[in-house]
């Protein structure tokens, strides 16, 4: 299954009872192996977790840490976006030239690389001087 067909299938696994905003996510490592997430909320909002989230979780669950594309599906007028956490979560585990694949479920895809939707990122070199 590609993983377009995976993230839309975990999307209906998704428990978003107060969005109503289902997400799926999809990644592939850099051994071709695929993990997928879904937004997991909860009645203490900001307690809620995204797609992509689980997704890394999953791989780093299952001992790998770098992912060289994901794909995100929801519900959406557009292509829906990681949020900021997320792009800093994706960052942690992928390279500037990761793809980002952002999709609509009825069919409208954006890909951009995780460098142009993360620019200026803080990361490990930052920390060099500690
Ligand atoms: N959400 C994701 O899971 N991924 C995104 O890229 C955007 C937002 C979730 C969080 C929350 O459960 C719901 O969508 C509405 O924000």
């Amino acid at each position: 299954m590609c993983l377009k067909e995976q993230a839309l299938k975990v999307r209906e696994n998704a428990y978003a009872p107060y969005s109503n905003f289902k997400v799926g996510a999809a990644l592939r490592t850099e051994g071709g192996d695929v993990y997928t997430g879904c937004n997991v909320e909860n009645v203490a909002y900001p307690e809620g977790t995204c797609a992509e989230a689980g997704a890394i979780a999953a791989m780093v669950a299952n001992g790998q840490k770098r992912l060289t594309a994901i794909y995100i599906v929801a519900d959406a007028p557009k292509p829906v976006s990681p949020c900021g956490g997320c792009r800093q979560k994706l960052i942690e585990f992928a390279d500037g030239d990761a793809q980002v694949t952002m999709a609509t479920l009825d069919g409208v895809e954006k890909t951009m690389t995780l460098g142009e939707l993360m620019p200026g990122a803080f990361t490990e070199e930052h920390l060099e001087n500690t």
